[in-house]
């Protein structure tokens, strides 16, 4: 039997490698092919994640690159389609809830092939979200749902999936966090560009923006900056800008002022070798609302919802939304140490990917 992995852009990247790497080690009774579509390509966006992160070279590269969503999707779906119709894999495994997430899944699914969806049922309820939209529709046609929290698993069931396609596995990106850390922990990295901060700034906070929602209007993304400008004037910030939000800052002639360090965007070792020791992060992001989490570092999240619950219930998340006072207020809030405290979710152990292998090695060989 043969299963395709599919990534495409940054974030999906951090998740596929621990299943690679489990797959390379343990034994398994299936070949796997890697699929990279190409929706991130910036050298800084994806190469340097495949070197990082000990991932092989990809079997297949779509090599798709921006658009818009309608375009890019298509451009996925149409280059997938060809080669699981040449090379026809008997599962797909698709992660997260990017554009290429979606359009492997529709593909797949639409040639009869299985698709696994790791990251599963995760619901932000916000629609206008693309990953929301990507989300629902992933899990609207997937046969193996695997989840990372409880929340999860309950959207999966009230959606009406039947209660032995859910499987509650913890995270695969908590599994490459824990690994990458102790590679860090063992050979501390004098090399990141990122070193030379830490040394100056022996406390720093971390901030990443590139949600649409917070930059691609004017106001708001002055708003946000014209709040982390405060922060910093307590907190010495660094801001690696992805280039959505670069584009955009200068297209409406912002300027970043002198407390807070900008650089390009981060390779993943960088950038944990940043925020591992941060004593505070502020993001849009996803998967940064759970490794703080993981790491008990105090993260506030500048969204009005998270799809990612847990990290608020047990961890240390807040949901501040991109109003500048109260980004402020809670900044001061955590680094007065009155905080979320925090714990690390449950199964959030490092095992994610076993578990995954092993639940789709009986799967597959039971149909
Ligand atoms: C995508 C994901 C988002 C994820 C984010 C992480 C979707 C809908 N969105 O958003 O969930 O959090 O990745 O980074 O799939 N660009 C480059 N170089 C690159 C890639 C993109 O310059 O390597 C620029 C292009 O101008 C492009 C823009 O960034 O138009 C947006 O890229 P795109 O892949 O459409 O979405 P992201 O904003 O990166």
């Amino acid at each position: 039997k043969k299963i395709f992995i599919v990534a495409g852009a940054r974030p999906n990247f951090m998740k596929i490698a621990p299943i690679i790497r489990e797959l390379r080690q343990g034994s398994y009774p299936f070949e796997y092919k890697l699929v990279h579509t190409g929706q991130h390509y910036d050298k800084e966006m994806s190469d340097v994640f495949f070197e990082e992160l000990e991932i092989p070279s990809p079997d297949y590269h779509l090599d798709v690159g921006s658009g818009s969503h309608a375009e890019q999707t298509a451009k996925v779906m149409v280059r997938f389609e060809e080669i699981c119709m040449k090379d026809r894999p008997d599962l797909v495994m698709v992660v997260g809830d990017v554009n290429s997430t979606l359009a492997c899944s529709i593909v797949a699914k639409k040639l009869g092939i299985k698709v696994a969806h790791v990251e599963a049922g995760l619901r932000s309820g916000d629609i206008r979200m693309p990953e929301e939209v990507n989300r629902i529709v992933t899990d609207s046609i997937s046969d193996y749902f695997f989840v990372t929290e409880k929340s999860g698993a309950d959207h999966l069931l009230a959606e009406g999936k039947p209660k032995d396609s859910i499987h509650f596995v913890g995270h695969v990106m908590i599994d490459n966090l824990f690994h990458q850390v102790e590679k860090l922990n063992r050979r501390p990295e004098t090399s990141f560009e990122t070193t030379f901060f830490k040394q100056r700034h022996p406390s720093y906070g971390v901030v990443t923006l590139h949600r649409p929602s917070n930059v691609d209007n004017q106001e708001t993304l002055a708003g946000i900056i014209r709040a982390l400008t405060e922060v910093s004037t307590a907190l010495p910030l660094i801001f690696p800008i992805h280039p959505r939000t670069q584009a955009n800052i200068r297209k409406f002639g912002l300027t970043i002022p002198d407390g807070i360090v900008t650089t390009k965007p981060l390779s993943y070792m960088a950038f944990l070798n940043l925020f591992k020791d941060a004593r505070l992060v502020l993001t849009d992001s996803g998967g940064i609302q759970e490794e703080t989490t993981a790491l008990g570092i105090p993260c506030i999240t500048l969204r009005e919802n998270t799809e990612r619950p847990i990290t608020v219930e047990e961890g240390t998340n807040v949901i501040v939304g991109s109003d500048p006072e109260r980004i402020v207020a809670e900044a001061k809030k955590a680094l007065s140490g009155s905080g979320a405290a925090g714990k690390r979710p449950e199964l959030w152990d490092g095992k994610a990917s076993v578990r995954i292998l092993t639940t789709l090695s009986d799967a597959l060989y039971a149909d």
